[in-house]
């Protein structure tokens, strides 16, 4: 069986303010991170001959990937977070305070909710469609960096959860998510790094 790891960046500075979406670097927490990330990755793909390293286009997957050295690293702009659109860069307290009926109708349809000029989950998971087809291919290890939404999507892919539930599974930062594709089904572990 071959493992598929699934993990989020390390803490971007956009995080530390509660802003959605942007292109910024790590914090000190995610560069941290990013070490134990690829301390982690050394040691658990030791003995593979082959394994690949997938990243969004955005800064903050591809620098986390940084440090991992001795596989081929692949950017995807479908790894890419979802698009908030016109509330790229706002808090969730902006957007309540802002754009109050776009507030209330992500709460009230977070799978459907389309931003203005931006996508759904719905959209997330119709793009990831070459991702996933892709994955399944592969026989060697791919260890995929990328972001809340779009490994929500993924996650529920591999674990068979239904689609009502995708926006909200839980995906923190500093944590790895292990899928095992074995004869017998699916495997899953969670490695937090760090709190
Ligand atoms: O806050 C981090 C983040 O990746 C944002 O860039 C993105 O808009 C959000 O999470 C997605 O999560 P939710 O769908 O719960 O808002």
């Amino acid at each position: 069986p071959r493992p598929i790891l699934l993990t989020r960046h390390g803490e971007s500075r956009d995080n530390v303010r509660g802003r959605i979406g942007g292109d910024t670097a790590l914090s000190e927490a995610g560069e941290l991170y990013m070490k134990k990330l690829a301390n982690f990755v050394e040691k658990r793909l030791k003995s593979e001959r082959t394994a690949s390293i997938w990243t969004s286009t955005l800064q903050r997957t591809i620098l986390t990937a940084g440090p991992i050295v001795g596989f081929p690293k692949i950017q995807w702009r479908a790894l890419d977070e979802i698009n908030a659109g016109v509330c790229d860069g706002m808090t969730y307290e902006e957007i309540k305070k802002n754009m109050p009926e776009e507030y209330e109708s992500r709460k009230k349809d977070k799978l459907r909710y389309r931003y203005p000029r931006g996508e759904s989950y719905l959209d997330v998971i119709q793009r990831l469609e070459p991702v996933i087809i892709e994955l399944e291919r592969q026989r060697a290890p791919v260890v995929v960096i990328s972001h809340q939404a779009v490994l929500r999507a993924l996650y529920a892919y591999f674990a068979d959860r239904p689609l009502k539930e995708i926006p909200h599974i839980e995906v923190p930062l500093h944590t790895i998510i292990e899928i095992q594709m074995g004869v017998t089904g699916v495997q899953e572990k969670r490695y937090k790094l760090m709190d």
